[in-house]
C-alpha cells in the first residue's frame, strides 16, 4: 500500500479527516474535531497531518505548539487511523513525519496524552516511537461517550517524546536493561483475555518496578466492568505514587505473558508539567 503523508491543504481534505476520527474513535459527528479548527491550528503555528492512500484521508494527526515554564513544544492532540486501515504501519508513519517536521522546526519534544492501561495505544507509544512518562492525570476529561472511553474515568498518562536522535537512543536503552532485581508491583492473574488484577504492592526502595496490563482491556471492562475499574484503580494508584518517588514509566516490555511497564529514576530533562501532579 503506498500511503504518504503530508499536512493536509483543502477545505475537503479536513472535513474528511473529520471522518477518519468518527472512524478511528467510534465517536459520533458532534464529538470530533471540525475542520474549521483544524484549519485555524494549521495555519497559525500547528500542524495537521494527513495520510493519503491515493486520494484518500485514511489517517491524520491533530499538532499544536505549547508553551510551558520557557520551553516551546509540539503538543498532539490527536491521532487516528481509519479503522479498516489500522495496525498496517500508517500510524508510525504519521508520527514520523510529525517528527521530522517539529525537529525542522526546532522542537526538543511531542507531547501527547493516553490512556496507559490500553495496550494497543501503550505499545504503539512505548515500543514502537520510544515515548516516556512520569506524569498522571486522573480522569483528565471527565466522562466520554465513544465506544473505548464510555463507563470509567478518563485517566491519562501525559507522554513526551524526546525527539532528538541522541535522547531517544537513550530512553531506548531503558528496554535492554537486566530485570532481575527489579520489583512487580502488578502481576496479572487468570489467563487472557480474562485477567484479573488482585493487588498491587508499592515499594519505592527498588531501583526499577514492573506493572502488568491486560492484553485488551476495553473489551475486559465490557465483559466484567468491575474488574475493568479495578484496573483503573490498581494502575492510578501505582503510577501516581512510582511518579510521586520520581520514577518514570521509561519503556513497555513484551514477554510471553504479555506487555509490562518498566518504571526507573533516569536523567531527564526537567518535568516541566510537574503541576499537572
Ligand atoms: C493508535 C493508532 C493511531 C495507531 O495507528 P496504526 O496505523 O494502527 O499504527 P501502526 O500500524 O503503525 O502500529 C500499531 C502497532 O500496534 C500493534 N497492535 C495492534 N493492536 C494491538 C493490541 N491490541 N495490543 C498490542 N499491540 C497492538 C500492531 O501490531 C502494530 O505493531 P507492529 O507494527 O509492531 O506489529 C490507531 O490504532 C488508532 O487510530 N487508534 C484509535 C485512536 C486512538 O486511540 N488514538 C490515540 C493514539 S495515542
Amino acid at each position: 500500500m503506498g500511503v504518504t503523508v503530508r499536512p493536509l491543504s483543502t477545505p475537503s481534505e479536513f472535513e474528511a479527516a473529520e471522518d477518519v476520527q468518527m472512524s478511528a474513535w467510534g465517536m459520533g459527528a458532534r464529538a470530533a474535531t471540525p475542520k474549521e479548527v483544524m484549519i485555524a491550528i494549521n495555519d497559525n503555528g500547528g500542524l495537521v497531518l494527513g495520510a493519503f492512500d491515493g486520494g484518500q484521508v485514511v489517517g491524520f494527526a491533530l499538532t499544536l505548539v505549547g508553551h510551558r515554564a520557557g520551553t516551546v513544544y509540539m503538543y498532539s492532540h490527536m491521532t487516528g487511523v481509519a479503522r479498516e486501515y489500522q495496525s498496517k504501519g500508517i500510524g508510525y508513519l504519521i508520527k514520523r513525519k510529525q517528527r521530522e517536521v517539529s525537529l525542522k522546526r526546532g522542537f526538543p519534544f511531542i507531547a501527547w496524552t493516553f490512556d496507559p492501561i490500553i495496550a494497543r495505544n501503550a505499545y504503539f507509544n512505548f515500543k514502537k516511537l520510544g515515548v516516556i512518562a512520569r506524569n498522571y492525570l486522573p480522569d483528565y476529561y471527565g466522562p466520554m461517550s465513544d465506544s473505548i472511553n464510555v463507563g470509567w474515568p478518563t485517566d491519562r498518562f501525559l507522554c513526551e517524546w524526546f525527539i532528538e536522535p541522541e535522547q531517544l537512543r537513550k530512553v531506548r536503552s531503558f528496554a535492554r536493561l537486566p530485570l532481575r532485581e527489579a520489583h512487580v508491583v502488578i502481576e496479572k492473574r487468570g489467563r487472557e483475555p480474562d485477567v484479573f488484577c488482585q493487588d498491587w504492592k508499592i515499594d519505592v526502595r527498588a531501583e526499577m518496578a514492573l506493572v502488568d496490563i491486560p492484553d485488551d482491556v476495553v473489551a475486559l471492562k465490557r465483559r466484567h466492568p468491575g474488574e475493568g475499574r479495578r484496573w483503573r484503580e490498581a494502575t492510578g494508584e501505582t503510577f501516581k505514587a512510582y511518579f510521586a518517588a520520581g520514577y518514570s514509566a521509561m519503556a513497555l516490555l513484551k514477554g510471553k505473558d504479555g506487555l509490562r511497564y518498566l518504571l526507573a529514576r533516569a536523567d531527564l530533562p526537567p518535568n516541566i508539567f510537574a503541576e499537572h501532579g
